[in-house]
């Protein structure tokens, strides 16, 4: 890995026709952080997600994670990567268990000792007592919680979450949030975490950026982006009053 840097991209450009999705992008994620994505619909977040995981070819630019080139390194990519996709597919005729087992054997993990990591990944994202439950049967809350049991089971070392507490109820949504927070602080994860609640994100992000028509209006702490906008500290604004102020003079 490049000097601690999880991520880096450097005028990194996704054109879909005449439309410009991404639009010379430049922006790090350190290692070690939560870095909050943010910005308004259509902002370009889950396409530049995508051209980092290597499933989308950019147009122009070029970006590194872990040090490697998505596209040529996809292999490598993928396999620190752990992805939680905006719409998580599952297999409603599978348990918790079986889905674990079967994303396993997609990932290549060597099955000694699946069954004690699996156990270990449902108490942790707190599917213990449902573990044998249809996952066709679950709520919204539940699919996502084992949407993460299913990033984490190959050890990734960095999580791109596009929207996980979507549709969550306040409780679960919470829940979630802590549990991004304990991976990142207990386990060393990276996270990415694209999200429109500035609240959850604000409760945990080391630093946000602020993506607005394709291109990155805002990177840093809170702080620094407050400092930036209004002259005084964080303390003083919430996230959602700072991100309203970029939004407003785009
Ligand atoms: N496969 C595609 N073909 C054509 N246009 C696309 C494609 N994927 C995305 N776009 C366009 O690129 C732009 C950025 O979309 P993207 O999904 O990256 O936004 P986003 O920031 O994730 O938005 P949201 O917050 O709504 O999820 C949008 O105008 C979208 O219509
Ligand atoms: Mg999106």
């Amino acid at each position: 890995m490049d000097n601690g840097k999880i991520i880096e991209t450097v005028g990194l450009t996704k054109r879909y026709g005449p439309q410009t999705a991404v639009d010379h992008l430049s922006f790090q994620v350190e290692d070690g952080e939560i870095f909050g994505f943010l910005g308004p619909n259509g902002a370009g977040k889950s396409t530049t997600l995508l051209m980092l995981l290597g499933l989308s070819r950019p147009t122009e630019g070029s970006a590194r994670v872990c040090g490697l080139d998505p596209i040529r390194k996809a292999r490598e990519v993928k396999r620190l990567v752990g992805y939680l996709p905006e719409n998580v597919g599952f297999y409603g005729d599978m348990d918790a268990v079986q889905s674990l087992e079967y994303v396993a054997g997609l990932s290549g993990i060597s099955t000694a000792n699946l069954g004690d990591k699996i156990e270990r990944l449902l108490d942790l994202v707190g599917l213990k007592a449902e573990a044998r439950k249809k996952v066709g049967a679950y709520s919204r809350g539940m699919r996502q919680r084992l949407g993460v049991a299913e990033v984490l089971i190959k050890d990734p070392k960095v999580l791109f979450l596009d929207e996980p507490t979507l549709g969550l109820d306040p409780d679960g949504a919470l829940r979630l949030i802590e549990l991004i927070h304990s991976l990142n602080r207990d386990h060393n994860i990276t996270v990415v975490l694209s999200s429109h609640n500035l609240y959850q994100v604000q409760k945990i992000s080391h630093r946000v950026g602020i993506m607005i028509k394709g291109k990155m209006v805002a990177e840093g702490s809170m702080e620094k982006l407050a400092q930036d906008k209004f002259g005084v500290g964080d303390k003083e604004y919430s996230l959602e009053e700072i991100y309203m102020k970029y939004f407003q003079e785009v």
